[in-house]
């Protein structure tokens, strides 16, 4: 017996949830976004270009004109930003339900440190 393939129909519904996506500019992250937003959760679009994160926002809304999303600043090269987003996050939400780590990078790019000053 042959199984359905798992696809995102398989999510429940995401009511009252809250769900934040490191790297939700392109690719993986973009799409997870759209899904969890698709699925009526509160979607943090943690990026670190917020002018392309407002786009990928605005294309959202367009495909799902009752998504809640909300962009917000994260570089997570910096754990200055990592404080801050942290701090922006505590001081708007009470819980958080998903957490995807998505951000990163596949290919070999020029190499750069995390700065890790406060
Ligand atoms: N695609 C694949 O075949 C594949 C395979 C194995 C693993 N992965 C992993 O899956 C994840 C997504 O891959 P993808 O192909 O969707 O990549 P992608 O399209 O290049 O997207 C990567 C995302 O990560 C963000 N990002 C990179 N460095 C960041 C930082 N320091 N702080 C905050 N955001 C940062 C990028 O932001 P900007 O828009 O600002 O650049 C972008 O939004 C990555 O972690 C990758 O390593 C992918």
């Amino acid at each position: 017996m042959s199984r359905k393939p798992w696809s995102a129909d398989d999510i429940p519904n995401q009511k009252g949830r809250v769900s934040v996506v490191t790297g939700a500019t392109s690719g993986i992250g973009k799409e997870t976004a759209k899904v969890l937003a698709q699925k009526q959760s509160t979607v943090i679009l943690a990026v670190r270009n917020v002018s392309k994160g407002e786009k990928v926002a605005e294309e959202i809304r367009a495909d799902y004109s009752d998504a809640d999303i909300l962009v917000m600043p994260l570089d997570l090269s910096s754990l200055r930003s990592i404080q801050a987003f942290s701090s922006l996050f505590l001081a708007k939400f009470n819980r958080l339900d998903l957490l995807i780590n998505n951000a990163g990078v596949a290919c070999l790019m020029p190499r750069l440190m995390t700065d890790l000053k406060f």
